[in-house]
């Protein structure tokens, strides 16, 4: 029996090796002021800044700029909306990773709202965004959270009192995301590591998540399925294999859209309190977790083929096997092997336990939510997870 479910719009979808040359076109759809949201680097040495900058001057527009060093906080985006508003922005583009998506999404949602964004974050504020804001067109330069397709920034306050949490609205759906696959050749690989585990995450959790639909199942299956393809050969040798990168990112572009669609699991569930409590990068946080929540997952499922997940682990480890005609154990245990290479193959850092200590491992359990997961995790359970993680110390 198929529940009822809802699918919302999507953003136009520009996808294509070289399709970067389109952006000044979208621009003119919305005006000739435009604010370029970007990184503080790679996007320079990349060259791509300098291209996209030139190609929205010569058609005429005049150009702000900002970037975003780090995972946007409340502050950062209430201090460029402060900037800029009432300077007749018509368009705001992001170019760059999850982050600064996030941050040219939650600008030009704010931008037009004189008032924090703070103020309209769920489980922050308490205000109802109006869901009026400034045209957004997203460019991913990485391929990870999927945000392009979205309609939620996140945004943090890291600390004692932190949180990281979604500014949220059908309206903040970008406008326009342009996806070319060239711009992530030279995203370098402890980067492309992170972000394909975030990507690789989402795709799971959605497909396995109690909310998952036949919409989300079959872009998830084939994300997958582009996953195991790709991943880690956008690792290995990510700045000549475009090939691999068009793949990762349309992993990424459908983690999006499931993750929207069917919600997300432990790792996720993981990822907010981290993010709040801990200076810890969330696709490094996700990667970090995701072979450890799925072994254990798997462990709680595997003599239990009435649980709704068993079909779905043994699928998606079937996707993952590296032979056939095995009784269904043997790929869901190779399937927990696989997670662990992958894991070891891209080089994802354990967690610090200077960082993550014992208080902190305390705060992390006691936030972590994980509703959409298959099975249910103890208090105990979960503080075992997050250690089996720590570095080890001499
Ligand atoms: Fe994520």
């Amino acid at each position: 029996m198929i529940s009822s479910f809802h699918f919302s719009s999507l953003p136009r979808i520009i996808f294509g090796p070289g399709r970067r040359a389109e952006l000044p076109a979208q621009v003119a759809r919305y005006g000739d002021t435009v604010l370029l949201v970007t990184g503080t680097t790679s996007i320079h040495f990349s060259g791509h800044g300098d291209e996209i900058i030139s190609s929205l001057r010569e058609k005429g527009n005049t150009l702000y700029q900002e970037s975003i060093g780090s995972e946007p906080s409340p502050q950062m985006v209430d201090d460029i909306a402060g900037k800029y508003r009432g300077s007749g922005i018509k368009v705001v583009v992001a170019v760059g990773g999850g982050s600064v998506m996030d941050a040219g999404k939650a600008i030009s949602a704010i931008l037009l709202v004189d008032d924090s964004v703070k103020n309209y974050l769920e489980g922050v504020g308490v205000k109802e965004h109006p869901g009026k804001k400034i045209p957004f067109i997203a460019m991913p330069t990485t391929s990870g959270t999927g945000s392009e397709m979205t309609k939620n920034a996140v945004l943090s306050e890291i600390g004692e009192q932190g949180f990281k949490k979604s500014l949220r609205h059908d309206h903040f759906i970008p406008d326009a995301a342009i996806i070319d696959p060239e711009m992530m050749l030279t995203c370098p690989p402890g980067l492309t590591a992170t972000s394909g585990m975030d990507a690789f995450t989402q795709l799971l959790e959605s497909y396995l998540s109690k909310q998952s639909n036949p919409m989300t199942d079959a872009l998830a299956l084939h994300g997958l399925k582009l996953i195991k393809r790709n991943l880690l050969r956008a690792f290995l040798e990510g700045e000549n294999n475009l090939e691999a990168r068009s793949g990762m990112a349309i992993a990424a572009m459908f983690s999006g859209i499931t993750l929207a669609h069917a919600g997300l699991g432990l790792v996720h569930g993981f990822a907010s309190p981290f993010g709040a409590h801990c200076n810890i990068p969330h696709g490094s946080v996700c990667g970090t977790l995701m072979s450890t929540v799925n072994s254990m997952t798997i462990d709680k499922i595997i003599d239990n083929k009435k649980n709704s997940a068993y079909n779905k682990y043994l699928i998606v480890s079937k996707i993952f096997s590296d032979f056939k005609y095995k009784e269904d154990k043997e790929y869901l245990l190779a399937f927990k092997d696989k997670l662990e290479h992958i894991s070891n193959v891209l080089e994802i850092p354990p967690l610090d336990p200077d960082i993550v200590n014992t208080g902190v491992i305390r705060k992390i359990v006691d936030e972590t939510s994980h509703k959409h997961h298959p099975v249910t995790f103890s208090d105990e359970e979960l503080e075992l997870i997050i250690r089996k993680r720590l570095a080890r110390t001499a």
